[in-house]
């Protein structure tokens, strides 16, 4: 899997699927929790000439504010992505 730009200019948003299983996060492994990276959202995007505008809120705040109740259920959905079946799947063990 690759997050290098693709020929639009953005990085490909990697796969969700068992995210809660593929500790250490983004293309650096920089954060070890789901909960780091979701800090990272509401208070640690850096401005840039290419940053995405999903990422700029309308009155010029930087990243995804979120709330710790916003964080938490997030952080539940994320953890629901993971497939148990598929993890233990013999045909698939390294
Ligand atoms: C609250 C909303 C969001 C959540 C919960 C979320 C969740 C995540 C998570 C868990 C990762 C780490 C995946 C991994 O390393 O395996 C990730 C990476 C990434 N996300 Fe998001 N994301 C959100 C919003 C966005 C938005 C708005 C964008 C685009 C503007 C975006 C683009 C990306 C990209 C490009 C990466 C890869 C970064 C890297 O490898 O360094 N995400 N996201």
């Amino acid at each position: 899997m690759s997050t290098l730009p693709d020929d639009t200019g953005k990085f490909r948003v990697p796969s969700l699927r068992n995210v809660a299983a593929t500790s250490p996060y983004m293309h650096n492994g920089k954060f070890k929790t789901l909960e780091s990276v979701l800090d990272h959202y509401a208070a640690g995007v850096k401005d840039s000439p290419t940053l995405d505008p999903l990422l700029r809120q309308p009155d010029g705040t930087l990243g995804i504010l979120l709330s710790a109740d916003e964080k938490a259920k997030l952080i539940a959905f994320l953890n629901a992505l993971t497939d148990e079946e598929f993890l233990r799947d013999e045909r698939f063990a390294q």
